[in-house]
């Protein structure tokens, strides 16, 4: 299983939830992908982020890495035409490989990070490191449980509940709770340099940081383009 029976819908279920709000997140720091000379888009599903970053006018060579054909083949149609540097692979994080002449400075990983477990994203998130310049930026957009009144928290935690709910069912994802990506990855070093929070908090974006450190060379296998 995984996101490719839920690739069609995906937009309009987006659509009837959040109208037009996750995509606002999505695109709330543009201006680090717009700085970007290699950028790796993770799960970037049916390309609206990537659209919209080329409309911008990126000249940033760019991989959109997701495990979904299907996912990848309306990113690929969404894009026709307008992409010369664009390359769509097909294949899991948890076996992340890239050519060794694309060492990303911006990584995308919008609502991703959220589709597994704490376990899983401390393997993922040395890959990244293993995969991506020293001083990379990573712009993660993702629900969080919102502050606020106890109306609004359990509003969010409910509505994130079922969320996870659903795509654990028709996605097969792993995830069972609000994974705490940020710890995790602030304690391998990273650095939130900049967030942005909508929806009282259920909705944020964030830029961290990769520590330029020394030793972490690429130490995953390689793919071509
Ligand atoms: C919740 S969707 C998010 C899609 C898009 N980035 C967005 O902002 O709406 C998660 C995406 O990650 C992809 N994905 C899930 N598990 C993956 C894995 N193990 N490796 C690579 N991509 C994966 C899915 O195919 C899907 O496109």
């Amino acid at each position: 299983m995984g996101f490719n029976l839920l690739a069609r819908p995906y937009h309009f279920l987006e659509k009837v939830v959040f109208a037009n709000r996750l995509q606002r997140a999505r695109c709330a720091h543009m201006e680090i992908f717009l700085e970007a000379e290699q950028i790796l888009l993770l799960g970037e599903g049916d390309g609206r982020f990537l659209e919209a970053l080329l409309k911008q006018g990126c000249r940033a060579e760019i991989i959109c890495y997701d495990l979904s054909t299907a996912m990848l083949d309306l990113a690929r149609k969404r894009v026709a035409g307008k992409a010369d540097k664009v390359h769509f692979l097909n294949g899991d994080i948890h076996q992340l490989s890239l050519p060794l002449e694309f060492q990303p400075d911006v990584i995308g990983a919008h609502f991703f990070l959220d589709c597994f477990r704490e376990n899983e994203l401390v393997d993922i998130s040395r890959r990244i490191q293993g995969v991506s310049r020293p001083g990379c930026k990573m712009v993660v957009t993702d629900f969080q449980l919102p502050s606020g009144s106890w109306f609004v928290r359990s509003g969010g935690r409910v509505l994130i509940c079922l969320m996870l709910l659903f795509f654990r069912i028709f996605a097969g994802i792993t995830a069972r709770k609000v994974t705490d990506w940020h710890g995790l990855l602030t304690d391998q070093g990273w650095q939130c340099r900049k967030k942005s929070m909508s929806d009282q908090g259920l909705i944020g974006s964030w830029v961290m940081e990769r520590p330029v450190t020394k030793g972490l060379d690429r130490c995953h296998p390689v793919a071509t383009i």
